[in-house]
């Protein structure tokens, strides 16, 4: 099970980063199945980089392209230069701000080229009864997966996040079975750009207001892999009690 803690911009300190660190260690310690991943924001990547036996780290986001005259951008190499292991790409919050399919599919690319591995966020906005919103999830995957090799598409991770879900309170996260399903479509998807069974091997994660209370449930027999944790994963006390509950 791969749990991503997306911190967001929500820790504002370097102490409260190197709490949440050393409590994820402290969760990590024995659990070979159990693999832990922080993205903080990027400043504390270069904080955490060398003190992290056992725990992963991700970077929220990736800039577009190599090294060169791009300020304010942050290259696939930087990141995987300090030991990085995965970027969440595609999150509903960066397309809010105007990244958009093909912004998104350069990125996953980029990632790939530098042995970065992206977690590709995909999800619908909102529920319409004709279900027009599967067709859209169909198109983030499509954009995304269609310009990359087969054994580049083996190597991304899926994050299902239902925008509507995310940032909300534990009760109103997707119902399990709702996920189950959400999850099944998703891996059916697959199957159009991974021919035989290597889609089976991907990791598809769900994220959207996951907390303690609702993790087992949303993580027993809906066929995911793993969690993208937002608000929950930024408090040492919320997180413990969450990976605990597993
Ligand atoms: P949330 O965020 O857990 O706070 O809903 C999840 C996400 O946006 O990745």
């Amino acid at each position: 099970m791969l749990i991503v803690a997306n911190w967001k911009a929500y820790v504002e300190t370097p102490a409260k980063a190197k709490a949440l660190l050393a409590s994820a260690k402290r969760l990590s310690v024995g659990k070979a199945k159990r693999e832990i991943a922080l993205a903080p924001a990027y400043p504390y990547i270069g904080l955490l980089a060398g003190t992290r036996a056992k725990v992963k780290l991700a970077a929220q986001d990736v800039g577009l392209s190599e090294s060169g005259a791009h300020t304010g951008e942050v290259s696939a190499g930087a990141l995987t230069g300090l030991g990085v292991s995965y970027a969440i790409i595609g999150h509903s919050e960066r397309r809010a701000a105007g990244e958009d399919d093909e912004v998104i599919a350069r990125k996953v690319a980029h990632a790939l080229a530098s042995k970065l591995t992206p977690v590709l966020c995909i999800g619908e906005t909102e529920r319409d009864p004709d279900a027009a919103y599967l067709k859209r999830i169909r198109e983030q995957l499509r954009t995304a997966l269609t310009p990359l090799t087969g054994a580049e598409r083996a190597q991304v991770v899926i994050a299902y996040e239902p925008v509507w879900a995310i940032g909300k309170s534990g009760d109103e996260a997707i119902t399990p079975a709702d996920l189950a399903e959400m999850i099944a479509y998703v891996r059916k998807l697959l199957e159009d750009f991974m021919p035989g069974r290597a889609g089976d091997r991907v990791r598809i994660l769900y994220g959207g207001s996951v907390d303690a209370g609702n993790a087992r449930a949303l993580s027993t027999d809906t066929g995911i892999d793993g969690l993208l944790v937002g608000r929950a994963s930024t408090d040492v006390t919320a997180f413990s009690a969450l990976v605990r509950a597993l």
